[in-house]
């Protein structure tokens, strides 16, 4: 069955990249000219996905508000015949009956998050991606998935190579044996201490999974950090189902650190057609006064 529904886990603090999240949600903070989670909502829309599930929680209301009608915006720039951005602000609505709201209650972790969408996904394969990571790619990162998710079913995640040092701060896989960008794997592991990770291929946030993975969620016991990790859901799921990682082609930048977050405007910024000849001149400015 094709990949159709796609769950984006929205509920966390922003505690990364506070004060700047105290007022507004993380997904909502500005790259360029519109919010971090527009980049993954379009990533999730190029792959075919039909149906959106954003897991939330308090203070979230903005998302909701963002995907939604904004009238008396859109009649004011009617009115003054702002025929462009009308059009750029109209885009941003999510067709009735597309998107979820489901509230995740406590901060248990990204596996109890993603638990809390298993009514509204049911009984089929779902994406799930994480909007603290924009990936520049084209195919964007999930559509070069489900390309390989026609072919080969099962389950699929992407990695992509990280500095030895940075490994513990994700989930990290054991690689067995590569063909072309599909990489089987023994095992898979969050965030494990440097000396004994098992590569240095990082789990980027990115994943199809099978429905079954909700039953082992919903007894999953606590892991790294004292919380509720899909990693060890998933790590479980591998004994029973095909299982692949895939190094996908294309640019990862980590929205939910400072400078992760600096990397991802610097680069939609010298690519954006409107921003690009300016960012690129004021690049070079600061470069060479470094
Ligand atoms: C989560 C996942 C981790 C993954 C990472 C990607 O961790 O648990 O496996 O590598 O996202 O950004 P978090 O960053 O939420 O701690």
């Amino acid at each position: 069955m094709r990949v159709r529904k796609a769950v984006l886990p929205v509920a966390g603090f922003g505690t990364r990249v506070l004060p700047a999240t105290k007022a507004i949600p993380k997904e909502m903070l500005p790259v360029v000219d519109r919010p971090a989670i527009q980049y993954v909502v379009d990533e999730a829309l190029e792959a075919g996905i039909e149906h959106i599930v954003f897991v939330t929680g308090r203070n979230k209301g903005a998302i909701e508000d963002y995907f939604d009608h904004s009238y008396e915006l859109e009649t004011s720039l009617k009115a003054k015949g702002k025929d462009k951005i009308l059009e750029q602000v109209e885009a941003t609505r999510l067709p009735a009956g597309t998107a979820s709201f489901v509230r995740q209650q406590e901060p248990l972790g990204l596996g109890h998050a993603i638990w809390c969408a298993r009514d509204i996904i049911g009984n089929e394969p779902f994406a799930i991606l994480l909007p603290d990571v924009i990936v520049k790619g084209q195919p964007s990162c999930l559509a070069q998935m489900t390309e390989a998710y026609d072919k080969v079913g099962g389950n699929i995640i992407a990695v992509d190579p990280v500095p030895q040092e940075r490994v513990s701060s994700y989930g990290v896989i054991a690689p067995v044996e590569r063909d072309g960008r599909l990489i089987r794997m023994s095992g898979m592991v969050e965030k494990p201490p440097v000396e004994s990770a098992p590569s240095n291929l990082a789990i980027t946030g990115r994943y199809i999974l099978q429905p079954e993975i909700f039953g082992l969620l919903a007894d999953q016991g606590k892991g790294a950090g004292g919380e509720i990790q899909l990693t060890d859901s998933m790590a479980r799921l591998m004994e029973t189902q095909d299982f692949y990682a895939y190094e996908f082609e294309g640019a990862p930048y980590d929205c939910g650190s400072k400078v992760g977050y600096f990397e991802a405007v610097l680069a939609h910024a010298v690519d954006n057609a409107e921003t690009a000849e300016g960012a690129r001149a004021l690049v070079k400015k600061f470069a060479a006064s470094l």
